[in-house]
């Protein structure tokens, strides 16, 4: 169920459009940033509170590839593997996140602190290999750097 602040501010964001479909986009990612996913509960109740259908609702967040669709951990580890990143070491990063966590690529930790995606570049290859913890940005990656950069998500 969503908090009634996320409520609210879906009701400020609809106020803010001509028409309730094109509040569609920020009122989703309202209830990311509060729950961390989408479910199928609140994907209908922001249909109810947009009097949007619930096929275009699901429409609309399955299209985006930044919404998600299942329960993630405390902490989103968002990783570039793609060519610069790759060269410059995302590999061995990739297998620090699989032996110290036991994480793989769309898995959670056990303990649902951590959950990994590999992503396509994220605009930093000049400083390659990158990643995002949750909205945080960091690069210059070292096997080292990535576990001491890790230790601070709790
Ligand atoms: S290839 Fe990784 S940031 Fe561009």
């Amino acid at each position: 169920m969503l908090s009634e602040n996320a409520v609210k501010e879906i009701g400020l964001i609809r106020n803010k459009y001509h028409d309730a479909q094109s509040s569609l986009l920020p009122a989703l990612y309202v209830v990311q940033k509060e729950h961390g996913w989408l479910s199928p509960e609140a994907l209908k109740e922001v249909g109810e509170i947009l009097n949007v259908p619930k096929a275009e609702v699901k429409g609309v967040s399955t299209f985006y590839a930044m919404f998600r669709h299942r329960p993630i951990g405390r902490h989103l580890i968002q990783l570039c593997t793609n060519v610069a990143c790759m060269i410059m070491g995302s590999e061995s990063l990739l297998n620090i996140l699989k032996e110290r966590y036991g994480l793989e690529p769309n898995g959670t930790t056990g303990d649902g602190r951590f959950s990994l995606v590999v992503m396509e570049c994220i605009g930093a290859c000049g400083t390659a290999p990158a990643m995002l913890v949750d909205t945080d940005f960091h690069d210059n990656l070292t096997e080292e750097r990535i576990v001491n950069i890790l230790e601070k998500y709790k």
